[in-house]
C-alpha cells in the first residue's frame, strides 16, 4: 500500500538506493526535475493518457501507472490527441486483440507529428510475447518504451532513461517472484477498488497464455493486503474487489519482498475472506477469478455466512465434454463442475452464477460441444462470457492436431450465444418487484437524470436520482427487467 512520502524530500544527488521502492521513489524525483523544466519551457502542463485494455488485473496495473505518472506531475487527460505520455497497456489472451494494437500504434506515431513531446510507452501482457518485442524493434521504431507486466512499477525508471536519451527502452523481465509494495496508485472510482492478492498463474490451462505472460503465481501477504484494505475504507472506499487469476488458491505460494521475510502461514482464500469482512468500513467484497477444481466448501461456507460478500460468482466452465477439459488441463470432469454449481446454487440460493466458455478447442466434436450446451442448460448462468477458441503460440493446444474449421466454429458459437443469452435474460428479471440495495456507480450516460448502479449480484440498475447518490448504497425497487439491466425506483 502506498504511504505518503513526500517527494521533494528525496535526494537526488547520491547514489540510486539498491531497494527497490526507495529506488523508485528516487526516479520519480529524477523525472519530476525533469518534467518540471519540461513544463517550463513549454509553458504548460503535461499530460498523461492511458489505454487499457483486457481484464480487471490491467485496470488495476493501469491505476498504479497512473499513480506514478501523477507523482512525476503528469496531469492525466482522456483525450489521447492532447496527451504528452500514452501508454498503451495490452492483452493478448487472444490473437485479434494484438492486431488492433498495431493499428493503434500507427494512429498514435500520426499523433507525434502534431506533438513532437509525444511520447509512447507500451506494456502490459502482449509485450511479454519475444515476437511482438521483435515486431516493435523491426517496424514500429518510434516507440518510446516498451515494457512487461512483472516490472510496471519500474515507469519512473524507465521513463527516466528515455527522458535522459535512450532512445527505444526495451525493458521486458521473462518473470519474477518479486513483490513491490508501498508505491503509489491512483484509483478510478472513489468508492471501490480493486485490491491485487496474488499475481501470476500457475495453472498452464493448454489453451491459455496467461501463466507465460504474468509469470508464476505468488500471493501477498496477507497482512499487506489487509493494511491496504483498511486504507481504502478510512479514504472512503466501500466496496473492494479482490483480484486473482485463481483466487482459490490463494496462499499456497508467496511472493518474495526486498525487506520483509514472507512467513508461512495457514491462510486459505476464505479465512482471507473472514478478515476483510471485518474491516470496518467495507460493506462489499468481490472477488475475481475462481477455478472450479479449487473452489473449497469452506468457502462456500464463509459466502454463505457473510454478510458482505457479494451475491456473485463467476466460475468459468470453458467446457462441458469431460473429454475436452482433460485435453485443456482444466482437472474436472462435467459431473464435477455439474455437483459444484448444484451444491453452490443449493447452498446460497440466490447467488448469480457466470462463466467464461470456448468454442473449437482442438478436436472438440458436435458431440462435445453438446456437452457444453447441456452443461449451461443445466446450470442456468446468469450470463456467461462465450469466446471463440484463439490459437496461443507456445501453448500446447496451438500445436494440437484437429483444429476445429472455421465455419464449423462459428455456427457452434452463434448456437451457444443465442442458448446463453436466452438464459441470461431470463435468469436476469427473478428479482422483478423486490427492493434491493445499490452501489450507485455513476450518472446513466444515455438517459438524463438517471443514475446506474450494482446490485450485490452484479446486475446493473438504472433509475431516477441525484448525482450526489454516487458512491452510496440505496434501496432501490426492481420494476422491470430489460435483459441485462432493471429499472427502478429510488425507495
Ligand atoms: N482462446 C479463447 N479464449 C481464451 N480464454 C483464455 N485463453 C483463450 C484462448 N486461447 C478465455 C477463457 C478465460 C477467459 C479470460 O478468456 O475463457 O476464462
Ligand atoms: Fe489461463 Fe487457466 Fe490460469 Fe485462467 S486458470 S489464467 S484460463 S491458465
Amino acid at each position: 500500500m502506498f504511504r505518503e512520502f513526500d517527494i521533494s524530500q528525496i535526494d537526488i544527488s547520491g547514489q540510486v538506493p539498491e531497494e527497490e521502492v526507495l529506488r523508485q521513489r528516487y526516479f520519480m524525483a529524477k523525472c519530476r526535475e525533469l518534467i518540471q523544466k519540461k513544463k517550463e519551457a513549454l509553458g504548460r502542463d503535461l499530460y498523461i493518457h492511458i489505454l487499457t485494455v483486457g481484464c480487471q488485473m490491467n485496470a488495476k496495473d493501469s491505476e498504479k501507472l497512473l499513480g506514478i505518472a501523477r507523482e512525476i506531475g503528469y496531469v492525466e487527460t482522456d483525450k489521447e490527441d492532447q496527451a504528452d505520455l500514452v501508454i498503451y497497456n495490452t492483452c493478448t489472451v487472444r490473437e485479434n486483440a494484438n492486431q488492433k494494437v498495431y493499428g493503434r500504434l500507427g494512429y498514435l506515431n500520426s499523433l507525434k507529428k502534431h506533438n513532437p513531446e509525444l511520447l509512447i510507452g507500451l506494456c502490459g501482457c502482449m509485450v511479454q510475447e519475444p515476437s511482438v518485442v521483435e515486431t516493435i524493434q523491426k517496424s514500429y521504431r518510434f516507440v518510446d518504451m516498451v515494457f512487461g507486466t512483472h516490472n510496471i512499477f519500474r515507469l519512473a525508471e524507465i521513463l527516466h532513461r528515455r527522458l535522459s536519451g535512450e532512445k527505444t527502452v526495451i525493458d521486458v523481465w521473462k518473470d519474477t517472484d518479486k513483490i513491490v509494495e508501498d508505491l503509489p496508485a491512483e484509483r478510478k472510482y472513489s468508492f471501490k477498488s480493486g485490491v491485487n492478492i496474488m499475481f501470476g498463474c500457475n495453472n498452464f490451462c493448454s489453451y491459455c497464455i496467461v501463466p507465460y505472460v504474468r509469470g508464476r503465481e505468488r500471493s501477498r501477504n496477507h497482512q499487506d493486503i489487509l493494511q491496504e484494505i483498511r486504507e481504502l475504507a478510512a479514504d472512503g472506499v466501500i466496496e473492494v474487489m479482490l483480484l486473482g487469476q485463481n483466487v482459490n488458491s490463494y496462499g499456497k505460494k508467496y511472493g518474495a519482498y526486498d525487506t520483509k521475510v514472507q512467513e508461512d502461514t495457514d491462510m486459505t482464500f476464505a479465512k482471507l475472506l473472514q478478515e476483510v469482512e471485518k474491516v470496518e468500513g467495507i460493506e462489499r467484497i468481490r472477488f475475481m477469478t475462481s477455478h472450479p477444481k479449487d473452489l473449497s466448501d469452506e468457502l462456500i461456507h464463509v459466502m454463505k455466512e457473510s454478510k458482505k460478500i457479494c451475491r456473485h460468482l463467476h466460475l468459468p466452465l470453458q467446457s462441458g465434454s469431460t473429454e475436452i477439459l482433460r485435453r485443456m488441463n482444466r482437472h474436472y470432469t462435467k459431473e464435477q463442475y455439474l455437483t459444484l454449481a448444484e451444491k453452490i446454487r443449493r447452498e446460497i440460493p440466490d447467488i448469480s452464477l457466470t462463466t467464461d466458455i470456448i468454442v473449437g478447442f482442438p478436436g472438440e466434436t458436435e458431440e462435445d460441444f453438446r456437452e457444453t450446451l447441456d452443461v449451461v442448460r443445466k446450470v442456468q448462468f446468469d450470463s456467461a462470457f462465450t469466446f471463440i477458441y484463439s490459437k496461443r503460440t507456445g501453448t500446447p493446444a496451438a500445436t494440437m492436431d484437429n483444429q476445429v474449421p472455421e465455419d464449423v466454429v462459428h455456427d457452434r458459437f452463434d448456437r451457444l450465444l443465442a442458448e446463453v443469452q436466452q438464459i441470461a435474460s431470463k435468469m436476469s428479471g427473478r428479482d422483478v418487484g423486490t427492493t434491493q440495495t445499490v452501489l450507485v456507480e455513476g450518472v446513466d450516460e444515455k438517459t438524463e437524470g438517471y443514475l446506474t448502479g450494482r446490485l450485490s449480484n452484479n446486475v446493473m440498475v438504472h433509475f431516477k436520482g441525484e448525482p450526489s447518490l454516487i458512491g452510496t448504497l440505496v434501496p432501490v425497487y426492481l420494476e422491470e427487467s430489460r435483459g441485462f439491466y432493471y429499472l427502478g425506483t429510488l425507495q
